[in-house]
């Protein structure tokens, strides 16, 4: 009797603590859903109900979990916006905040007109403590948090850049946060500042030229109505837009930039990895640990494929792979011809686990920031090929930490990255500033997936948490730059100037009149 009286009193406990929330997906991809993947995973551990907008099934779901497949949304992108051959030749325009949020838009208006995203948001049962929304150079979706009336967390998958922190505060000085489709950061030169800053006005000009228009469309059409149903004044959709309570950020110090963040700005990089690191499979263990001057890591990520390396590329590649020592594995999809003995091609490797190994030397990656992370996570030095997006950026920052070298996605690859290679492995240094890096990245007072336990809560438990809303979001941009006051003085100046040219011309008329009259 007093056991089931404890028991009921334990279930009670956490009933309380148990809330409903809702997780968009924004980008349908494998690395997107390693990040979302993260969140709800600590999620479900607190024991809070989860609703889950994915594109690549969660395996393994408890019953907390409900799953919402928006895979389709990824069929409105270009078929070929995502390819290596492509990205060599420069065909795809990576680098334009036009072409980019355009199609991050159709994207996510593509999710809500989903079928089963519709069912979700027109029933009037429904209800939710607080939204998770993936947040990438799109913010439409910020109106589904509006449809159930809750606060809203950005999720962001990228570094401290300027378009996500403008929606939590002012826009920050693109002389120090720089955009995520930016080549430069660090110390920036005169002419890279005035890039930064050119940069900056062609992304503000863009979305008020092109891109606000279809989102204010599609909130008018596709959510508007659904508050309008559930006895709600619709709000404009800026209100909604810059009404987030939080960002919680995948970024850090040790793969990013010391640049000053709003107070709800929470930077939660490396939350995604296990503490539990999975053991490898039997084969590749062996392989490991077999390698006795060390084993090189070689993975273009999820989203390019390797098999879209030019064939000539793809041969000089692996002959000159074959030309080292050290034992190569290499994630390819396909298997190619004349392998030399110390490469291993496998379409999958689990890296956490092969970066973990102490054999482990040499990342050589596309720079995509779960890499950078994950790379400074076991302190292994790198080398970047850098194709697309913020790609660049990443591995501009860690060459200049110090832990990596970059190569060019060029027809000249095989020999850059042979040089590359050679000066990694007889290089002391690289490894040292990895392993500094490394002890940045781990040294930090909480574990990043508990600040997301922690923040989601503080969220709900407060309302939205609008004691960590910046005073910037309520000021209009005219007194946040002293516009008014410099208006004020420059009439002040200006009447300044008319009462002494007029009191100089009176007294100058006076004279003259004056020795007019005594010449009479
Ligand atoms: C803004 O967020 C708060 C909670 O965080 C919510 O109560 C309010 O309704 C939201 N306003 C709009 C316009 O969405």
């Amino acid at each position: 009797m007093y056991n089931m009286k404890s028991l009921y009193l334990i279930v009670l406990l956490c009933a309380c603590d148990a809330y409903k929330i809702l997780v968009i997906t924004q980008m349908p991809s494998k690395s997107h859903s390693i990040l979302n993947d993260g969140v709800v995973r600590q999620l479900l551990k607190d024991g809070h109900e989860v609703t889950y907008l994915r594109s690549i099934e969660y395996k393994n779901a408890p019953p907390t979990l409900r799953q919402i497949d928006v895979s389709d949304s990824g069929k409105v992108m270009p078929a070929a916006v995502i390819n290596i051959e492509a990205l060599m030749k420069n065909e795809v325009q990576w680098t334009t905040h036009e072409f980019v949020k355009r199609m991050k838009a159709a994207v996510a208006i593509k999710t809500v007109e989903n079928k089963d995203v519709q069912k979700l948001l027109n029933d009037p049962n429904e209800h939710f403590d607080v939204a998770i929304i993936e947040i990438i150079y799109n913010d439409l979706l910020a109106s589904i948090a509006a449809v159930f009336d809750c606060p809203l967390i950005w999720l962001s998958p990228v570094e401290v850049n300027s378009d996500v922190l403008s929606l939590i505060d002012e826009i920050p000085n693109p002389g120090q946060v720089s955009d995520i489709l930016s080549m430069n950061t660090g110390k920036l030169s005169f002419l890279q500042r005035a890039e930064e800053l050119w940069s900056l006005i062609k992304s503000q000009f863009t979305n008020y030229w092109y891109i606000d228009d279809i989102h204010i469309d599609a909130y008018n059409r596709l959510i508007a109505p659904i508050i309008a149903k559930r006895g709600r004044q619709p709000p404009s959709f800026n209100e909604i837009r810059y009404n987030a309570s939080l960002v919680l950020g995948y970024s850090h110090v040790s793969t990013g930039e010391a640049v000053r963040l709003p107070q709800n700005y929470k930077p939660i990089g490396g939350y995604h990895i296990d503490e539990e690191i999975q053991p490898l499979p039997e084969e590749l263990k062996i392989i490991m640990d077999n390698a006795k001057h060390g084993v090189i890591y070689f993975s273009m990520g999820s989203n390019l494929k390797s098999k879209e390396w030019p064939e000539e590329i793809k041969r000089n590649l692996v002959k000159m792979l074959g030309t080292f020592k050290q034992t190569v594995l290499w994630k390819f999809e396909e298997q190619l011809p004349n392998t030399p003995k110390n490469v291993y091609i496998s379409n999958w490797l689990p890296q956490q686990s092969v970066l973990a190994h102490p054999n482990c030397i040499l990342f050589i990656s596309h720079g995509g920031l779960l890499s950078v992370t994950e790379t400074v996570h076991f302190g292994v030095p790198m080398i970047g090929i850098p194709g697309f997006y913020d790609q660049f950026v990443n591995t501009k920052r860690a060459v200049n930490k110090g832990f990596a070298v970059k190569v060019d996605m060029t027809y000249n690859v095989v020999e850059d990255l042979k040089v590359a290679v050679e000066e990694m492995i007889s290089n002391p240094v690289y490894r040292q500033k990895a392993k500094e890096y490394s002890f940045i990245y781990h040294d930090r007072p909480v574990k990043p997936n508990e600040e997301i336990s922690h923040w989601v809560r503080h969220v709900i438990e407060t309302k939205g948490a609008p004691h960590l809303r910046s005073p910037a979001l309520s000021v209009p941009f005219y007194q946040r730059l002293f516009l008014d006051l410099a208006a004020i003085l420059l009439i002040i100046i200006v009447i300044a100037i008319k009462l002494l040219r007029f009191a100089f011309s009176s007294i100058f008329q006076k004279k003259i009149s004056d020795s007019k009259k005594k010449n009479r």
